[in-house]
């Protein structure tokens, strides 16, 4: 057995000691692999008149990234939808921005859910090309009115999202909310795309405008087919009705309940099946199937030419003119699928006076604008852009002067020309909305805001 010195003890200890110590210290002395840290660096580049992109470093072991941008460098002016906005990436495009402004942007990392400081502000500034059209946002600028817009499931993302959120404080459905697809087989009821829009709005502080309940254009072959009975089809459509209809409540404002009930040309009510199985106070059944169902929600009439034909809105009038007495309505909706040379100021002003000496509420709602009717052009001109915008002035200052008490919403139907129902509709090429096929504003949307003035 060794005898061991009081040195060689000294020896041991020193070394327990600094075992210890360095153990202890181990923990210390090698940095974290993935310290929460922000990026070192960001940068912003490629900016034009509405839009950058921001990149930055990453960061080890970093899950994500979150930006935000403003239009102040305290960050209390935050621009929508970039406020803590995720990115996995080390790089966004920012989008749908107010020319001649600066932004200010920063960044910072997350780990392992804790999310780090951010980084140093980084700003640019868009540029304000001479003759660059305004980027105001309508719904900030429409202070009486909502402002709407047709919008579909697949189109709830990206460029998309960015300027519904910026833009509109309304939305319908192109197509979703119909009984084509809400219903699709007798006892099938699929809400899956209506949700997916109601959702939407509710997520972002959106209106719905639902359209439409009834309309013989989309109507599921099984209905058309019906083999019950009247009273059973008539059974059938009140389910229908209040089950749609109670499944909103408090979500949906407003419903188109039938939708262009009234024949073109001789004003007659439409053949519909609807007609045919329920009789012709069908449209009266169906709006107090509506109140049963949410005595909140807003009942309007939809129909397309109410202003172009004299005919035609007189007769749908005529049909509004029983139900209001039984508190069957509250508004009524003008489509306004209108052309560049036409209906007149005046004649759209004249037809409004018709709905809001009701004391209804007045809807414009599927604003469109054909620049190319008689399929003579094969680009949209500065001079046609021009007079398109002058109508979108006309059609918008007309609403804003309705009285107070009738204003409802103005909703476009559709965001970006390629997309507009009329390129197939008419079987010829139209640039007839606000947004050309990259997301850029038009003169028309600079004509909305004219006409806000
Ligand atoms: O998005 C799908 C696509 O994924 C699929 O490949 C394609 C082929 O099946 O269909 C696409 O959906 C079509 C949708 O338009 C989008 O293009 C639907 O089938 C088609 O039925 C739908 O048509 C709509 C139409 O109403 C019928 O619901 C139009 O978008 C819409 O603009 C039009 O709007 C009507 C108003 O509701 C009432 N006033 C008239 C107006 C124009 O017709």
């Amino acid at each position: 057995m060794t005898i061991q010195t009081s040195s060689t003890r000294l020896v041991f200890l020193f070394s327990f000691l600094l075992v210890l110590f360095s153990c202890g210290d181990k923990e210390k002395i090698e940095p974290n692999t993935s310290d929460l840290i922000p990026p070192s660096s960001v940068a912003i580049s490629n900016i034009s008149d509405n839009a950058f992109r921001v990149d930055w470093t990453s960061v080890s072991g970093a899950e994500g990234y979150e930006a935000t941008v403003a239009r102040d460098d305290s960050f209390t002016d935050l621009v929508q939808p970039y406020v803590d906005l995720r990115e996995n990436g080390t790089g966004i495009n920012v989008i749908s921005l107010d020319t001649s402004t600066t932004y200010y942007v920063r960044i910072r990392t997350i780990i392992d859910g804790e999310k780090s400081a951010f980084s140093t502000t980084v700003n640019g500034t868009t540029l304000g090309a001479a003759g660059a059209e305004p980027t105001n946002a309508l719904k900030d600028e429409a202070t009486t009115f909502a402002v709407g817009m047709a919008v579909r499931v697949n189109n709830l993302s990206g460029q998309y999202d960015a300027i519904y959120k910026r833009e509109f404080n309304s939305l319908t459905a192109e197509y979703e909310m119909k009984m084509n697809i809400m219903y699709p087989s007798q006892g099938n009821y699929d809400f899956t795309r209506a949700d997916a829009i109601v959702d939407y709005a509710q997520e972002n502080g959106m209106h719905v405008h639902g359209h439409a309940l009834i309309w013989h254009a989309a109507t599921p072959s099984w209905v058309e087919n019906f083999s019950g009975t009247d009273q059973e089809f008539e059974d059938m459509v009140e389910d229908y009705i209040k089950t749609t209809v109670t499944r909103y409540i408090g979500k949906v404002r407003s419903w188109d309940v039938v939708n262009e009930a009234i024949e073109d040309g001789n004003g007659q009510l439409r053949n519909s099946v609807f007609l045919q199985r329920m009789g012709t106070d069908y449209i009266k059944k169906c709006h107090q199937w509506v109140r049963e169902a949410d005595p909140n929600v807003l009942i309007f009439y939809n129909d397309y030419n109410m202003v172009s034909s004299n005919t035609k809105r007189n007769a749908a009038l005529a049909v509004v003119d029983q139900l209001i007495p039984e508190d069957l309505i509250d508004g009524f909706g003008f489509q306004m699928h209108i052309s560049y040379n036409g209906p007149s100021k005046s004649q759209i002003a004249n037809a409004a006076k018709d709905v809001t000496d009701r004391n209804l509420l007045l809807h414009f709602s599927e604003l469109d604008v054909r620049a190319n009717p008689d399929n003579n052009m094969t680009m949209l001109t500065e001079t046609r852009a021009i007079e398109q915008q002058q109508k979108y002035k006309e059609v918008v200052e007309v609403y804003n002067a309705i009285p107070t008490d009738s204003k409802f919403a103005l909703t476009v139907w559709g965001l970006k020309d390629n997309e507009s129902w009329l390129q197939n509709f008419w079987g010829h090429i139209d640039w007839p909305l606000m947004y050309d096929d990259q997301f850029n504003i038009k003169k028309s949307h600079t004509g909305f805001l004219e006409g806000l003035q």
